[in-house]
Order: C-alpha cells, then structure tokens, then sequence
C-alpha cells in the first residue's frame, strides 16, 4: 500500500526511502524493550520489530512533518539502529541505543541556528559537513535556469540555508544577480531579501523567483541598488523584519566577468585595493542588519592576473575579519565544468605547463559568524 503524506507528518528529511510509524505504538514497542532486563529476549523482540519494520508495506517519497499520530523515518536509518540494539554485547548498552532511538522518535533537539534534528541526525545525509565541496552538477529544477553568467549554483545557497537558518528566517543576499538565493528561499521556506545594482538583471531575477512555487508562506524582496550606499533600514522595515539572520555574499571576483559598465559595480573596480574598498563599504551598509550570533557566508574565487595569482578570496576574508566577525569555515568548492571551458581544456593546459601555474579549479566558501 501506498499512503500520501500528509504535510503535517513528521517525516525523514529527505526523500530516502521512508517508513510511516504510528508513533504511540512504535514508543510503546520501544519501552517494552526498555524494560528487559536479560539481553536474549530482548535481542528476540528487537529482531521481531526490525521485521516488521522492514517487511512495513507504507513508502513515502516526500517529506513533511509531526500530526501527532504518525512519524515518518528513513528506513535505512532505523534499520540500522535497529541493528545497532542487536549487536550490543550488554543489556545496559541495548538500552540506551533503546533510549536514544524513543528519544529520536519522541523529541526534537533543535540548535538556535536551523532546524536540523540533532535527535536524527543521522537521517541528515543530505547536509554537507566537510570543509571539501565537490558538486559535479547544478541543480536546475524548477526556476533554475542557470542562465546568468557568473551566478552560484543554488546548492550553495541550499547549503548554507540548511545550516545556518531555521524556517522562516530572513536571509539577505547583497550581490542578487539572477536571484539564485531567493528562489532557494521560496524553496526552503526562509524570507529573502536581495539587492541587485542592475535593474535589467532584478528584473529576470524577479520574474523567476516569482515563477518559483511558493511552499510556504514566506516574503522575498528583491530591491535595486547599490549595496554599499542603499538604505538598509528602510528596506528592512519595508520588508517587515527587523534584522536577518544569514547574510550570503557572492560578489563579483573583481574583474573577471564584468556584469556592467556602472562604475559602482564592484567589478568595475579600477584596481585590488579598490575592489576590497567597495567590498569593505559593503559589509559596513549592509553587515549591521545580521543579527548577532547568526552566520554570514561569502563566496569568492581568487583571479590571475599578469603572471600573478591574486588571492581575492584570502583578501576578502581579511576585510571580513577587520569587523566584528569570526572565522568559523573555509569550504573549498570544485568549479563545474562548463561546455566553454571545456573547450578550452587543452589551450588552458597548455598554457598552465608553460606558465608555471596551475588552472582555477575551485573557490571559497568563507563562512563567519557575527560576535
Ligand atoms: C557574482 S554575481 C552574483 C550572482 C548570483 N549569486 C547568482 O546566482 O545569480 C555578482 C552580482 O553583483 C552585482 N553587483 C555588482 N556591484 C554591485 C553593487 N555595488 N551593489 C549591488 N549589486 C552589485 C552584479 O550586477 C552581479 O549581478
């Protein structure tokens, strides 16, 4: 039998395979195991539960949340903690997998900053934790189109929602360009606010973001201006919020590409030290709306330029850290591989052997945390 999943079932995060538990029975089951006192029949009863679990008829495919009644967990997960209770040599060690198995189906541990289960965490697979990102390919659901030179794939702005924000946060992107961050935030239910310098790009930006089905009743706001100079206290109160609580940057890398001919786009700056200039006027205009405690992620790659590496991502991180923020990560994220580049390959090889450097293969995430 298939079930629909109700949207207030609470469920595995991921749509792994799932089982649908009735939640009063499973914790009763649970502390019939809890009160053995021999490991043998309980050993007996566990595995009796585990076939029952695993022989379960119900699969679900999306996720959801608590009704109460029913809890919804991945059923490889549970499989093994199941597993885990059968293995263990002493009764006291089967009992507190026990213990913490009704915990994970009973409770939920929550930290200030998103929303993730520590309960269940295992059942996270879909969070990236090392400091190593290789994502050989973009996302391109929904309003997704990845037609903006020099935008972001959107697993970053998934990413860093997923870690640094909870349901219905607000999340400000100061570089919009084709609003990646905010259909990601329609699609995760956070708000969004984003600001974008050219006023032709905010408006595809707009009209995709819009596109993108909202799931949850959440506010995204694109504004165009200049990030160093807007007024961010009015763009907030008109947004309704008072602060935000993940700020995500991904500017320009200087010159690389560039997105306009406005002298007040940071890629039009005339040199490095003016680049880092703008970028710091930046992070003054717009840095005090992040509320204390919250993170702030910025994605820069470094350029090459007359024979020299300039390390953009290392300079940024140091204006960063000139303010009120601390250094909590840096996440090196592989470059895609694009038709053009891969075009180019050889030509790019070429001139790597004979120019005694190596080829841009990724960039950062630098990840802060606001004192
Ligand atoms: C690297 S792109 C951001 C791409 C975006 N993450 C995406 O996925 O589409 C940087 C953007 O910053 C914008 N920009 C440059 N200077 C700016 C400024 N002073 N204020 C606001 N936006 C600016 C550019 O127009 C460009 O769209």
């Amino acid at each position: 039998m298939k079930r629909a999943l109700s949207k207030d079932i609470e469920a595995a995060p991921l749509s792994y395979g799932s089982i649908l538990l009735n939640r009063d029975e499973f914790v009763t089951a649970l502390g019939e195991l809890d009160s053995q006192t021999e490991i043998a029949p309980l050993r007996d009863m566990t595995s009796k539960l585990k076939r029952r679990v695993t022989l379960a008829d119900f699969e679900l495919s999306v996720d959801g949340h608590t009704n109460g009644g029913f809890v919804a967990v991945r059923r490889d997960v549970l499989s093994s903690e199941l597993d885990q209770i059968l293995e263990s040599r002493t009764i006291e060690r089967a009992r507190y997998y026990v213990k913490r198995l009704e915990r994970g189906i009973n409770k939920v541990k929550t930290s200030k900053i998103n929303d993730i289960n520590l309960h269940r965490w295992k059942e996270h697979t879909d969070v990236i934790t090392d400091s190593l990102w290789v994502l050989p390919k973009r996302d391109t659901n929904g309003a997704h189109l990845g037609w903006y030179w020099g935008n972001f794939i959107p697993q970053i702005p998934h990413q860093l929602m997923l870690r640094y924000t909870k349901k219905d946060d607000w999340v400000l992107d100061p570089f919009l360009g084709s609003g990646t961050t905010l259909i990601e935030c329609r699609r995760l239910g956070r708000n969004g606010i984003g600001i974008e310098l050219s006023s032709e790009v905010a408006s595809r930006a707009e009209e995709l973001v819009r596109r993108e089905k909202l799931r949850h009743p959440t506010r995204t706001e694109i504004v165009i201006g200049d990030s160093r100079t807007v007024d961010t206290q009015r763009i907030i109160d008109a947004a309704g919020a008072k602060q935000v609580q993940l700020l995500v940057m991904h500017p320009p890398y200087h010159d690389i590409i560039s997105f306009s001919e406005d002298d007040k786009d940071l890629s039009n700056a005339a040199t490095t030290d003016e680049f880092l200039k703008m970028f710091g006027e930046v992070l003054d205009n717009v840095g005090p709306l992040l509320e204390r405690g919250r993170y702030f992620a910025l994605v820069i790659g470094d350029k090459y330029s007359k024979g020299e590496w300039i390390p953009l991502g290392f300079l940024c991180m140091s204006e960063v850290l000139k303010r009120d923020y601390s250094l909590k990560s840096i996440v090196v994220k592989n470059f895609e591989e694009t038709r053009a580049k891969r075009d180019q390959k050889q030509l790019w090889r070429y001139r790597a052997l004979a120019g005694g450097f190596y080829i841009f293969k990724h960039e950062y995430i630098f990840v802060f945390k606001k004192k």
